[in-house]
């Protein structure tokens, strides 16, 4: 079983993308509802909670979790690959969604047909939206630094973005909010030209329209769900270790919240009754 962990539901969207990838791969969701949002926590705390989180996927028997939620892979993931997993999980592995954007941002050849035909380059600017927590990380900006050291990074942080989605703001009253605040976020940058940008949070894909229509005509939107299915069959395929055993598919959800509420929730966003079961935090 592989496991998708989130700090809320945001992840969803995520998990969306993996199952229509593979729909014959048996998963295992976990959003840690009660101790969502992520995203204005210190650091140490979103290493205690992710951690945690681990622990309960890997008690369901996950050989393998993706850490959805941007602040989580931000802020947690290289620490606890590097100081945590292999002492306490030998032969378990974390993957996280920073890297298939890095990977989508400088083409390499598995994502090259994710990318618009009139960006076939590499761009050379790029903005990154995320959380308080993930900007301060500086993950994103090292990891494509890395990978692509001529791309330069612009950072904005969203601290009310996350909320404004989780009250329903994609498609409800909320929305011309959301579309002034985006509007907003945008002008902060002052004009800076960007080729393309970064959606760094599991919840902004809700909004992916918001922001294209706010955006200069020709910037390419990179949203994380489509990347990290791509990626993780990419993962697979040089990892067959990792590989669930194909079978009938099928998704168990988990959250540390109240299971009715999210339960609710995630039925209106797949359109299919989706019972969440209740972990202890
Ligand atoms: C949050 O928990 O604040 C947002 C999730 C994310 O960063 O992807």
């Amino acid at each position: 079983m592989i496991g998708v962990f989130d700090s809320g539901h945001g992840g969803l969207t995520v998990l969306r993308a993996l199952v229509d990838a593979a729909p014959d791969r048996p998963f295992v969701y976990l959003g840690d509802h009660a101790a969502a949002p992520y995203g204005s926590r210190g650091e140490d705390d979103i290493y205690r909670l992710t951690i945690r989180g681990m622990e309960h996927l890997f008690a369901q028997g996950c050989g393998l979790v993706v850490i959805a939620c941007n602040t989580a892979a931000a802020v947690a993931l290289r620490r606890l690959q590097q100081t945590w997993l292999p002492g306490a999980y030998p032969g378990r592995n974390v993957l996280g969604v920073l890297v298939p954007m890095v990977e989508a941002i400088t083409r390499v050849p598995w994502m090259i047909d994710t990318v618009p035909p009139d960006h076939l380059a590499e761009p050379r600017t790029v903005g990154v939206f995320a959380t308080q927590a993930t900007v301060n990380s500086g993950s994103f900006p090292r990891e494509i630094g890395k990978r692509a050291p001529s791309v330069r990074v612009v950072q904005q942080a969203c601290p009310d973005l996350v909320p404004l989605i989780e009250r329903g703001a994609p498609d409800g009253d909320l929305a011309p909010v959301v579309a002034g605040y985006v509007a907003a976020l945008l002008a902060q940058l002052n004009g800076q030209p960007l080729d393309a940008v970064v959606l760094g949070c599991t919840h902004y894909p809700l909004v992916a329209r918001l922001f294209e229509r706010a955006l200069p005509p020709g910037v390419e939107v990179l949203c994380q769900p489509t990347l990290t299915a791509r990626s993780l069959d990419q993962y697979l395929e040089r990892h067959p270790e990792y590989r669930p055993a194909p079978g009938e598919g099928g998704v168990r959800f988990f959250t540390t919240g109240s299971a009715p509420l999210v339960s609710e929730l995630a039925g209106r966003f797949f359109g299919h009754p989706t019972p969440f079961e209740r972990l202890s935090p």
